[in-house]
């Protein structure tokens, strides 16, 4: 693999327009940390979570989206990215082409994916050994971490989901054993996915812990100049719009040493030759003993699980040995290692590419009539801005009776009277599908119409 460095990806946005989880969870920390009682004699209650609030806050949406049908919906697969709603009898249900799914490349039905999963169950005749992996490990994982580690220049660890290999990185980071021995100051984007933020208190039992502004570069420089050793935890490609400044952060990383720790969930697979991903395509062949990157065997990779990049023996051995899941979770099941297997093969062929370029031209297709924060950037993810949680609700369900899926995003998802509609596109939803959904999105928000409209030269 010769990773890139890519021109051609957007420059980051300094602002993001709506407000996430992280947001509100860091609003209300720095509310609770001004008010919070003492718990115990030096401990502060409160400190990080108010799960209650969040509960309350958010309960009248959640059964307004429940009762319209728009979530903990049932289907099944059919063709291309369609589905029967529903459960029971296939014809009697209705087809719905879906917008939730972030299997970006449409890899989720492909059939080589599906081959490898009933093919590794059936060679093992088996599909989870009840073990710790720092104990007994099926062969075929270890093939999949080789190949892994070949096309992604790294060294990879399977998890069987990115919030397991977040939930064993972080204490490992806040350690200091990453960053050979002296504990980092551990700085968090505030936008960065929850299943990184969860972690925050386990992080400041170890470690001084920051949360700053959403790609805050600045910021971050100060505290590099301030700190001997700094460790930066951030997406790669934020799952409600949007991308961390890679460029810059390793311009940081370059001049102070700065430890980058970046979750990719949702860049992966979409770029580089070997579907490196966003954040690994702008690294050097060599990752280093700076960097850690974390990415989906799902998602765009279209199989199932997590895995974490790694550059030196060092880290390989401290995650093998103390990161909590690797023993003390499942392992990835045989059907998930059988299909990451197949999708390997899939990212080695021409095929990555064919898709890669049809996901860019279906991402034009969107852009060039719905108007959003996102427009122009090389993500699948757009978000159509509402406001009012109950107009977003209304709006969704209407495209639900047209026959699209999409997710309805509202607190703790995004912030209060931050609602919208999340819309992941990809390669395999048809062009007319694409123009379709957008007309009805204008239908209901007459106000997104693209302006100027796209070329067609460019689509
Ligand atoms: C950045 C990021 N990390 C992790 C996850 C969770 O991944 P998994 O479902 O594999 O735990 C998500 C969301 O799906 C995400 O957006």
């Amino acid at each position: 693999m010769e990773p890139k460095v890519r021109s051609d990806i957007v420059k980051a946005p300094r602002k993001q327009s709506s407000k996430s989880t992280a947001v509100v969870a860091m609003e209300m920390e720095n509310e609770m940390q001004q008010r919070s009682p003492l718990s115990s004699k030096d401990r502060p209650a409160g400190h990080f979570r108010n799960t209650a609030y969040m509960i309350n806050k958010s309960r009248p949406h959640f059964d307004a989206a429940h009762a319209a049908g728009l979530m903990a919906v049932q289907g099944r697969s059919t063709t291309g990215r369609a589905f029967s709603l529903g459960t029971g009898p296939i014809d009697d249900r209705p087809e719905i082409i879906d917008f939730v799914r972030c299997s970006y490349l449409g890899l989720d039905n492909h059939p080589v994916i599906v081959a490898g999963a009933v093919d590794a169950i059936e060679a093992h005749q088996s599909l989870h050994w009840s073990c710790a992996r720092t104990r007994l490990n099926f062969d075929l994982l270890a093939e999949l971490e080789a190949s892994l580690s070949e096309m992604f220049c790294a060294r990879v660890i399977a998890f069987s989901s990115v919030m397991l290999a977040n939930l064993g990185g972080l204490p490992l980071l806040a350690s200091g054993g990453l960053t050979g021995g002296t504990k980092p100051l551990v700085v968090f984007d505030r936008l960065a996915h929850i299943s990184l933020a969860f972690h925050k208190p386990v992080v400041a039992d170890e470690t001084r812990m920051e949360t700053i502004a959403h790609n805050d570069i600045d910021a971050l420089e100060r505290l590099c100049r301030e700190h001997p050793v700094v460790a930066y935890v951030c997406d790669g490609v934020y799952s409600m719009g949007g991308n961390a400044p890679v460029k810059e952060l390793r311009q940081l990383q370059e001049r102070y040493g700065l430890f980058l720790y970046i979750d990719d969930a949702h860049g992966i697979s979409l770029f580089g030759d070997q579907g490196e991903g966003f954040a690994r395509s702008q690294f050097p062949q060599v990752l280093g003993d700076r960097t850690i990157i974390v990415a989906s065997l799902a998602k765009g990779f279209g199989a199932s699980g997590g895995m974490v990049m790694l550059g030196t023996a060092d880290h390989e051995n401290l995650f093998r040995r103390y990161s909590i899941p690797y023993a003390f979770s499942v392992a990835p099941n045989l059907a998930a290692v059988g299909a990451a297997l197949g999708s390997c093969k899939i990212h080695r062929s021409e095929e990555l590419g064919e898709r890669q370029r049809r996901l860019v031209q279906r991402i034009r297709a969107f852009d060039s009539g719905v108007a959003t924060a996102e427009q122009g950037n090389p993500f699948p993810i757009r978000m159509i801005a509402i406001g009012s949680e109950t107009k977003a609700i209304a709006i969704a369900k209407e495209l639900l009776d047209a026959g699209f899926y999409t997710s309805v995003t509202f607190f703790p998802t995004v912030a209060q009277g931050r609602a919208g509609i999340r819309v992941c596109i990809t390669a395999d939803h048809e062009d007319g599908d694409i123009k379709r959904l957008c007309d009805c999105i204008l239908q209901g928000i007459p106000n997104a119409t693209a302006k100027p409209p796209m070329s067609p030269a460019l689509l």
